[in-house]
């Protein structure tokens, strides 16, 4: 078994194509796994991890700690709104109490960009990010780039779009990166608003209208419009959103072929993406949670592997 080149997983930034596809081969190992009547391994069982969530999740929160029982992992959880972090006890504090109970590995997520780095210079342990706020979401990209793998045989020279609010999007910038990494041409399209301006000098081509992008590309990872991390507003309204973005199964019949739909969850059906299209047998949403248990599997055992620091 290979060793990954990093200590704590922050962003796919930090990772080289290497460690890339240590985790995807892991994780398809691991997949075999919990797909098996008996779907426990023993690889973590003397591993305590948290999981630190100061933001709300389904599908990362519920992953992670379904991988850590999965891998043996004896498994805490911790819910920012319960504890002791609303009579003011700060992060640093908050953690080296939990860390002091024994605790090997630290699973965050939390809304302020630069989090988990942050947390990663300042306390004794694993650190792995599960979204710090617009910045990166290390672990929804792999296990977009495993599912992709998946359906596809292959990462490299497929044609990857996603579409809408890249702006406010972490699952946008470390799935550039990721399958930038992985030998996959990448575009991002929506509203030019929300596009942030340096994106091309990430090598990202750059498309606002709809149709061009789906004709050009192989995949189609759709993003939800994030009214929550949106102080202003970036389009007219919604309804106007839809009409120039939102995917329908119409627009698929379209299409000069069939490609394949993604999207990192939450939906919002009637939005960024018909009822009919998330139900469609050219999407592979539930694929996607399904792959997310196998790659956090792959990334835990591997980083529970190497000396902190
Ligand atoms: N994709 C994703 O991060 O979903 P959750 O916010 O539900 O974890």
């Amino acid at each position: 078994m290979g060793k990954l080149s990093v200590k704590h997983l922050i962003g796919i930034k930090n990772l080289n194509p290497e460690d890339i596809n240590l985790i995807l081969d892991t994780a398809q190992t691991f997949k075999e796994v919990i797909n098996r009547p008996i779907k426990k391994v023993p690889s973590m069982r003397d591993v305590t991890v948290v999981n630190l969530f100061f933001e709300n999740s389904t599908r990362t929160r519920l992953s992670f700690e379904l991988a850590e029982k999965r891998l043996s992992a004896d498994v805490l959880n911790f819910t920012a709104s319960s504890s002791s972090v609303s009579k003011g006890e700060t992060l640093i504090d908050t953690v080296n109490n939990i860390l002091a109970m024994k605790v090997d590995m630290v699973v965050m997520r939390h809304p302020k960009p630069g989090a988990a780095l942050f947390l990663s210079q300042k306390v004794n342990s694993v650190i792995v990010n599960a979204g710090d706020g617009t910045h990166e979401h290390p672990t929804q990209a792999l296990l977009d780039a495993f599912s992709i793998r998946q359906k596809l045989g292959t990462l490299k020279g497929k044609k990857v779009v996603i579409v809408g609010d890249i702006l406010h999007s972490r699952v946008a910038l470390s799935n550039i990166y990721c399958l930038q990494k992985s030998g996959a041409e990448v575009m991002v399209c929506g509203p030019a608003t929300l596009i942030p301006k340096y994106i091309e000098q990430l090598g990202v081509k750059v498309e606002t209208n709809l149709i061009n992008a789906l004709n050009w590309c192989d995949v189609a990872n759709v993003l939800r419009i994030q009214l929550e991390r949106q102080d202003i507003k970036y389009f007219p309204s919604l309804r106007e959103y839809i009409m120039q973005y939102g995917i329908t199964l119409d627009i698929l019949k379209k299409l000069q072929k069939k490609i394949v739909i993604m999207h990192p969850g939450p939906i919002n059906r009637g939005v960024e993406i018909t009822t009919e299209v998330a139900d469609s047998d050219q999407s592979i949403i539930l694929d996607q949670v399904e792959n997310g248990v196998a790659v956090r599997m792959a990334v835990l055992y591997l980083l529970a592997g190497q000396p902190v620091g």
